[in-house]
């Protein structure tokens, strides 16, 4: 059985990201968050994940392009991008590999599949293979520890691993 349901990510290029502007579809839906939520610092979240939905990774041009978007001072947007592992702020490969490594998915045997990981691309967490294709990321919990051992790849979660299926994962994805 297939057991492989995500598609890569696009990455705009960094030269594309030096400065870049909000289309009105961005703006359309930057609006209706200013709307929602009560304060521009309150909507920075979402309009982050927006940006990085579009292109792929927050570059500094992005950022600031955000900060002046929200009224907010560029240091705290940069404070809160650094914050969360949720947020790439340089391009990473097609596919992200998130390796849950807290309590439960340790228990459940996480390091045994990040030292797959490692030994199968060659790169060591917050790396990305040569070809651009893998960042390896080893993250805390993913809030499925119900289903451990977790790993997220992009926005798909695959629970209840093990090095076979991860094999098979990785033999699948287009
Ligand atoms: S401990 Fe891994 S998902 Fe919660």
């Amino acid at each position: 059985m297939s057991l492989a349901r995500t598609q890569p990510l696009t990455i705009a290029p960094p030269e594309e990201l030096l400065e870049v502007s909000f289309d009105d579809g961005m703006e359309e839906i930057i609006e209706e968050h200013l709307r929602h939520y009560p304060t521009r610092q309150a909507a920075l979240l979402p309009v982050l994940w927006l940006c990085q939905e579009r292109w792929g990774w927050l570059s500094a041009g992005v950022l600031r392009a955000v900060a002046r978007r929200l009224e907010l001072a560029p240091a705290f947007v940069e404070g809160v991008v650094t914050f969360y592992t949720m947020y790439q702020t340089a391009p990473p490969g097609k596919y992200l590999l998130q390796v849950c490594t807290t309590l439960s998915c340790a228990l459940c045997g996480a390091s045994g599949l990040l030292e797959r990981l490692k030994e199968k691309l060659g790169i060591d967490p917050g790396e990305t293979t040569p070809d651009g294709r893998f960042t390896l990321l080893g993250v805390q919990c993913l809030g499925a520890c119900g289903e451990a051992p977790v790993i997220q790849v992009n926005n798909d979660y695959y629970t209840d691993m093990t090095t076979e299926k991860l094999d098979q994962l990785l033999d699948e994805l287009p």
